[in-house]
């Protein structure tokens, strides 16, 4: 059957998703949007340029705001996406955190179930990783079968709550990054308080859903990307609205936010960067070992090489929350919140074994 007929009871949504996920034959991508001047669905977006200096973006390797461009998109209002605004080389430290910092305990991931407490992902695969840069496929490594963390408030999937006894330190670089970015974007009251780390493979996909599980819809949802490009579908406020497929590629931000806070979306797709490099030109280049006063350390060379490997076949996205609005509390045991995630949808990543028929769940279940 054809990806262009509605099976039934599909809506809108799944259609396209299912539209771009097909790998045989692949999808024509012309109508998906790219971020670019001249693109007749963008309007540029103003930025707060004078809340944020250019010493603060710095120090979490940001440029200045008056270099960043931003884009609206026609029919998204509150939907705002920033085009790489990372200084050169630095990207490089975000990956190393994703992939060397923030698996460790306290956060939680996938895999806590199978690694002992003191677990090292990193430590575990880091020699293999780098062996295979240079020696062909083995094994998968551990950090190759991570797909999420959480960190502060850490989100339940079961539950699809969060938990005021759950949560540990949200990671102060991140929370730094997040505070620059939501100034940037108007936002004056944003509280870095949940995050979840999603990693995909290049046959990842992530289910149709809406992040609304946060008791405050008023503040914003960031999300960062790393590593490969992907297919974002952006939906409407029921699965009956077919999405919009934009690109977005390693380096770019985006929000959600106001009218588009609540809004279905999904990741159909991960895709190798169109430059035809084996990694995107912005992760090209050498790491930036330029102190001043960083709140990341410096990506050294061999944890480069370990992180490079890695993204090869990889992209990863950090999405940061506010959980509770001010002087808001949790709600009682009882009240529910839910994630939109309809039948057949997870709303972490997956990955397709065996050409996209068998899908299997990534989870500490599995
Ligand atoms: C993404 O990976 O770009 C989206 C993550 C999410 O929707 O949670």
């Amino acid at each position: 059957m054809s990806a262009a007929v509605l099976e039934q009871g599909e809506d809108a949504f799944r259609k396209i998703f299912r539209l771009y996920r097909r790998k045989n034959p692949p999808a024509d991508l012309s109508g998906v949007l790219e971020y670019r001047p001249g693109e007749s669905r963008l309007r540029g977006a103003e930025l707060c340029v004078g809340a944020v200096t250019d010493q603060d973006a710095a120090r979490v390797g940001l440029q200045p705001l008056h270099q960043w461009s931003a884009y609206h998109v026609d029919g998204y209002p509150g939907f705002l996406f920033i085009v790489n605004p990372f200084l050169p080389g630095w990207q490089h430290r975000w990956v190393r955190q994703c992939l060397k910092r923030y698996p460790r305990k306290p956060n939680v991931c996938n895999l806590d179930l199978h690694m002992s407490l003191d677990g090292d992902l990193w430590g575990l695969s880091h020699a293999q990783l780098r062996k295979k840069s240079s020696q062909g496929r083995s094994e998968k490594t551990l950090l190759e079968k991570l797909r999420w963390v959480t960190l502060g408030l850490h989100y339940n999937w079961d539950t699809k709550k969060y938990y005021r006894e759950h949560q540990s330190p949200f990671p102060v670089d991140l929370a730094e990054l997040s505070r620059c970015v939501s100034l940037a974007c108007g936002f004056q009251n944003f509280k870095a308080e949940a995050g979840i780390l999603n990693y995909y493979r290049m046959d990842s996909s992530l289910g149709i859903h809406v992040d609304e599980s946060e008791l405050d819809h008023s503040s914003p949802l960031l999300s960062f990307c790393f590593g490969q490009s992907s297919i974002f579908l952006l939906g409407g406020l029921s699965r009956d609205v077919a999405p919009t497929p934009m690109m977005m590629h390693s380096g770019d931000i985006m929000v959600m936010s106001g009218a588009s806070r609540l809004l279905y979306h999904a990741v159909p797709r991960i895709l190798r960067h169109p430059g035809g490099g084996v990694l995107p030109p912005c992760l090209s280049v050498s790491p930036s070992s330029d102190e001043r006063d960083a709140l990341l350390e410096p990506c050294s060379p061999a944890d480069w090489e370990v992180c490079e490997s890695y993204l090869l076949s990889s992209r990863i996205n950090m999405t940061v929350r506010r959980v509770l609005e001010e002087g808001g509390s949790f709600p009682a045991e009882g009240d529910t919140l839910h994630i939109k995630a309809t039948q057949g949808d997870t709303y972490h990543v997956e990955d397709d074994e065996s050409e996209g028929v068998k899908r299997v769940r990534t989870t500490v279940k599995d």
